[in-house]
Formats: structure tokens, C-alpha cells, sequence
């Protein structure tokens, strides 16, 4: 029988500022997410995001990644995250590509925020890379993480319209605060409603 929703356990991974994770705890707490946060990790020590969680009472760890093969340190999140029974992972600014073997172990079911429209502009630094482009409609996407770079299925998206006169950093804040920050909590609710299944496999 499939475990219902609000019996859930995710974990949230990041690597820096954490205004995405923020995002996603507010929708923990208000109830727009029906689940339980049970973990923040961050692979850098000293993440901004661990003071956010810890200072709303969350468990926060830091597993650093420096000096360790990817597949040791990976071993030693997986690990971390079956301790604490996590079901589901949300990857808020996690600056790390997983192996296969990593995502088969959550069955599919790990979701990223992007700040671009995919399929265009996946990779590093897509906001500002919308801005050089000078594209008028601008925004972000949540998707499912497949071995690829921001290849996985498309589960919500959001965009803006670019005034013209942002400079690239104010665009990037507005793709952040208006769009990433408002459609990440509500792309996992959607993912809740489906019954919290992973990814269909015909992809996009
Ligand atoms: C966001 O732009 C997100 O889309 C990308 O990394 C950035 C993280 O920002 N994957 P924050 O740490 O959530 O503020």
C-alpha cells in the first residue's frame, strides 16, 4: 500500500544561500506541502542554508564533499538519508551531479529547481544566461532529476516578463523571488497529489 502523503519524509540538499530551501520550509509550514521536512543537508560546511533551517528548528547536517570521491561521499548522504527514513529529496541549489546509482536509490523520485525555461538553457548560471540572451519571457522550472543536466521530466514552470532595463543580477532576483521561490512548494504539492511517484518514463 502506497504510504500517504502526509507520512512522507524529504530531505532537502543544498550548497549555499538556501532562499529556494526557505521557500520550501514555508511550504512545509503553512501545510501547501503535506510531508514532513525531515532533514536539510548542505555538502559545503558553513552553507547560509543550515542556519536557515536550524534557526525554524529543522535537522540540518553538513556531509562536505571536499577531499572524497563522489562515490564515497555519496555513500555517506545515502546513508545519512536512510537513517532518517527520507523518502523523497528536493534539491534546492545543490551544486552537485548525482550518479545514476544515487537517484536509482530514491526510485526517480528527486526533484531540482532550475532558474530557466528548460529545455532551454540547462546547465550553469541559465538566469543570467536568459539575460545576455535578452529573451523577453524569462523564469524557471521544476523538474525530475535523471542522470543528465537538467534533462529530467518537466513537473512545473513559471516565467516573467523581462522589463528590458534590468541589469543581469536584478534579473536573476526577480527570476528567484517571483518564480522560483513561488512555483518549487507548489511543484511538490502537485507531485504529492499524483500519488508522489517518481517520473514518467517517456520523459518530455
Ligand atoms: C537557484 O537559482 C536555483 O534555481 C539554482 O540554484 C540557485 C540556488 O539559490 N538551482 P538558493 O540557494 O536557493 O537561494
Amino acid at each position: 500500500m502506497a504510504t500517504p502523503a502526509a507520512e512522507l519524509r524529504f530531505a532537502i540538499l543544498a550548497s549555499g544561500r538556501g532562499s529556494n530551501a526557505d521557500a520550501l520550509m514555508d511550504g512545509f509550514e503553512s501545510g501547501l506541502i503535506p510531508a514532513t521536512l525531515a532533514l536539510v543537508v548542505a555538502n559545503v560546511a558553513g552553507a547560509q542554508v543550515l542556519e536557515k533551517a536550524a534557526r525554524r528548528g529543522y535537522k540540518a547536517a553538513t556531509v562536505p564533499h571536499k577531499g572524497k570521491s563522489r562515490e564515497a561521499h555519496e555513500a555517506e548522504v545515502l546513508r545519512l538519508l536512510a537513517d532518517q527514513g527520507i523518502d523523497h529529496l528536493l534539491l534546492a541549489g545543490y551544486m552537485r551531479i548525482l550518479s545514476p546509482e544515487f537517484l536509482k536509490a530514491f526510485g526517480g523520485a528527486v526533484l531540482n529547481i532550475h532558474p530557466a525555461l528548460l529545455p532551454d538553457f540547462p546547465g550553469l548560471h541559465a538566469a543570467r544566461r536568459q539575460w545576455e540572451a535578452q529573451r523577453k519571457v524569462v523564469g524557471a522550472t521544476v523538474h525530475f532529476v535523471d542522470a543528465g543536466v537538467d534533462t529530467g521530466p518537466i513537473i512545473l514552470q513559471g516565467s516573467i516578463v523581462a522589463t528590458g532595463d534590468e541589469d543581469a543580477e536584478r534579473l536573476e532576483a526577480r527570476i528567484r523571488t517571483e518564480v522560483e521561490h513561488v512555483i518549487y512548494p507548489r511543484a511538490v504539492r502537485l507531485f504529492l497529489d499524483r500519488g508522489g511517484r517518481p517520473a514518467p518514463t517517456e520523459g518530455r
